[in-house]
């Protein structure tokens, strides 16, 4: 199949980029580079042993990237460009429906007029959707009710994927991601965002790796066993495989198709959890400092992924010891 990969230089992206080119599809790699390097780019192709054809360009570049859609023959577009800070999303709401609504929308209209014929469409969606959750593990089926403007975004892209499907020669997933962590066997590709990190686990390694002094810790009061927020760590490679499952199943269906699946492990961990595991499994102190709650951040949330389980056929794998140790290879081996 002919595929295309938004953000595909991302922590996330490349990672499915390294997959889809085991299984021996043709590739064709975009981003902007917003918050990523050029060099993944080498490590993907390294990795994987296969050269691949990448465009350095935005994803609301809409006249380029139909272009390049009809030049490739793209079948399938996986789309992972977007902007992920919760905090930013709060301080810069524009820029983040600008990026991640309207960069969607130009995404599918590019698609759409630089292919006649049936189209996939993979989105990284987000927990985020659910806000606060009434019943946990959290359903797909559970209502979106985002806290903040990231979440909203996420909606957003959603609701607009819904009505697509419904006329039009198109299938999509909406994939709602709990919180990837890890990284590649290989130590050479792993979360890497750009200026100071907001996910916990890259704020970890900056820690361990002396970078930083000591972890903030973002709520103690939260109601939960020992005070901090739970939820659903997923191993990133178990997170990609998600996305291949989620391609052959589309690539099988004949009539319009639009659904979503949680991608998570159903089980919760608290903060303190692990920051103790990952100083336990990897020989590491954590030295860390309790702050006020952010904005917008919720208590609890794991998911249930039954859903996932039955109609992709995909269940995860690695276990946590795994995801923290395989997050500090990464740390450790990287030199910018
Ligand atoms: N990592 C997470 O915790 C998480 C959780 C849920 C959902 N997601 C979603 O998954 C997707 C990938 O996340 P990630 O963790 O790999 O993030 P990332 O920032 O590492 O990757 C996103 C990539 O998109 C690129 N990009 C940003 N804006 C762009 C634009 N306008 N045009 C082209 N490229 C652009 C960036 O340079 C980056 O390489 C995002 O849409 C994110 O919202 C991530």
């Amino acid at each position: 199949m002919n595929i295309l990969i938004t953000g595909a230089l991302g922590y996330i992206g490349s990672h499915v980029a390294v997959k889809i080119l085991k299984e021996n599809h043709n590739l064709t790699l975009l981003d902007n580079l917003a918050n990523s390097k050029i060099s993944n780019l080498k490590k993907i192709e390294k990795i994987s042993g296969k050269k691949t054809d990448f465009y350095k360009l935005d994803v609301r570049q809409e006249s380029s990237i139909k272009k390049i859609i009809e030049k490739k023959n793209i079948e399938a577009i996986f789309h992972f460009a977007g902007l992920k800070s919760v905090k930013n999303s709060e301080n810069y709401p524009q820029d983040y429906f600008d990026v991640n609504v309207n960069g969607s929308k130009s995404l599918l209209r590019a698609f759409e007029k630089g292919r006649a014929g049936k189209k996939i469409f993979i989105f990284s969606s987000s927990a985020t959707i659910y806000g606060n959750p009434k019943l946990l593990p959290c359903k797909e089926t559970h209502k979106e009710q985002p806290t903040n403007i990231y979440g909203k975004t996420k909606k957003g892209v959603e609701i607009f994927l819904k009505k697509k499907a419904a006329k039009g020669n198109w299938k999509i997933i909406s994939l709602r991601y709990f919180n990837p962590i890890g990284s590649h066997p290989s130590g050479l590709i792993g979360d890497n965002p750009k200026g100071k990190p907001e996910n916990l686990l890259p704020a970890i390694n900056k820690v361990a790796k002396g970078k930083e002094k000591e972890l903030l810790i973002f709520g103690s009061d939260y109601p939960t066993f020992d005070g901090t927020a739970i939820r659903d760590y997923i191993h990133v490679e178990d997170l990609a495989n998600g996305h291949l499952s989620a391609l052959k199943y589309l690539a099988k269906k004949r009539k319009n198709v639009y659904d979503v699946f949680n991608l998570g492990t159903g089980r919760g961990h608290s903060v303190l959890e692990i920051v103790k595991n990952f100083e336990k499994v990897n020989k590491v102190e954590i030295p860390y400092k309790f702050f006020p709650k952010r904005k917008g951040d919720i208590a609890i949330n794991y998911a249930n992924v039954s859903k996932a389980n039955s109609f992709l056929n995909w269940e995860t794998k690695k276990s946590l010891d795994q995801m923290l140790k395989s997050t500090w290879l990464y740390e450790k081996n990287k030199t910018n």
